[in-house]
């Protein structure tokens, strides 16, 4: 599998593949119904108002569509999109810079806004409220601070992990967008979308199978979907079905679930070295050779969403089906001992 498959790519640069499959507006997103339409909403009012867009937060794993909605609610209003995130913004003066820069009606797009400085954040709220940016110059004695005023525009923030948001951040924002993993039967549609852009023949039964092994994300079912795409066009006549999709993903390990190699390797860790845990982050990404926070923000979430893990105070604890999953005998004692709560 290739490396940095479920890796974010908010730093770097965008793959041709990835801008391709892009839906360009709402109209070509499936899914996440209930943002879509409270987005749309937003557009719409703004619009009958001629009034600029309220800020925006999107949350939820990585590749489920954030950037991507940032993108298509800039379309939307017919405005501007700058892009940053929330660890490029090192200094006060790098937000001045890109407040200042902005006209009115703009959308900064604030990818892992998690991520900003504490003290940076502190800029971003005057600017986020009054569209004014207060700003220190010179230091000592002599340190003043000035005034700018700001065009109106909106900030649309995505992150990975709203619960790490400051409170204050969070209550500049209006509502909270959360994104959910899709359904097999919405990923499935984005597989058959994908296909067409990529000119591939595809039947419901390939879309399904590659669906139903994507970890409802979108952006890895256009990966497998690549992948298959490549298996089919050397072993198969470049058609993808049940049968084919399936060879294809059994060929770099991905199993019926959509389990790859890492998520095994924790399950595995967690009953063999841990002894079921319950076992703390730390140790566990230790023991697996992971970054901790790859395992919290990727692996984790949609372990959790199968039962395989569960998130205990204590630590993580490996669920019945993780040791089905596995093949390991279920340890009674170990078991029931685990569900014991720590308050
Ligand atoms: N609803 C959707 N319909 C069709 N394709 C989608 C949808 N959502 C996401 N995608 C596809 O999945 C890919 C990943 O989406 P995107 O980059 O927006 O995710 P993200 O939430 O910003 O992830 P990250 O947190 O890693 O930045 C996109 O390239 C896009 O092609
Ligand atoms: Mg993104």
């Amino acid at each position: 599998m290739p490396e940095n498959f479920y890796q974010q790519t908010t730093t770097a640069p965008t793959t041709h593949f990835d801008v391709s499959l892009r839906p360009p507006a709402f109209s070509e997103f499936i899914g996440q119904e209930k943002v879509k339409e409270r987005l749309m909403l937003m557009v719409e009012a703004a619009r009958m108002r001629g009034d600029v867009l309220a800020h925006v937060l999107l949350s939820g794993p990585p590749g489920l569509g954030k950037t991507t909605l940032a993108n298509i609610v800039s379309q939307a209003v017919g405005s501007t999109l700058h892009t940053t995130s929330g660890p490029q913004i090192e200094k006060a003066g790098d937000l001045a810079g890109i407040l200042t820069n902005l006209q009115k009606g703009d959308i900064l797009f604030i990818d892992e806004i998690h991520r900003l400085h504490p003290a940076i954040e502190e800029y971003l709220y005057p600017a986020m409220e009054d569209f004014r940016l207060d700003i220190i110059i010179d230091s000592g004695p002599s340190a003043r601070s000035i005034q700018l005023n700001l065009p109106r525009f909106t900030l649309v923030g995505a992150t990975t992990r709203s619960g790490m948001l400051t409170a204050p951040l969070r209550s500049r924002f209006g509502i909270l967008n959360r994104l959910d993993y899709y359904t097999k039967e919405e990923l499935a549609k984005i597989i058959e979308r994908s296909a067409g852009l990529l000119d591939v023949v595809i039947d419901s039964a390939g879309a399904l199978e590659i669906a139903s092994r994507s970890r409802g994300t979108p952006r890895v079912a256009n990966s497998l979907l690549r992948w298959v795409r490549d298996y089919a066009q050397v072993r198969a006549n470049a058609q993808i079905t049940g049968p084919i999709a399936d060879d294809a993903l059994a060929m770099i390990e991905i199993d019926n679930d959509g389990l790859d190699e890492m998520d095994k390797r924790i399950l595995e860790a967690i009953i063999y070295k841990f002894n079921g845990g319950p076992v703390g982050l730390n140790s566990l990404a230790v023991a697996v050779g992971e970054d901790a926070s790859t395992l919290e923000e990727v692996h984790e979430p949609f372990l959790v969403m199968q039962g395989f893990l569960q998130r205990t105070p204590r630590g993580r604890t490996a669920m019945p089906s993780a040791y089905q999953k596995i093949g390991a005998p279920l340890p009674k004692a170990t078991q029931h001992d685990s569900q014991i709560p720590l308050f």
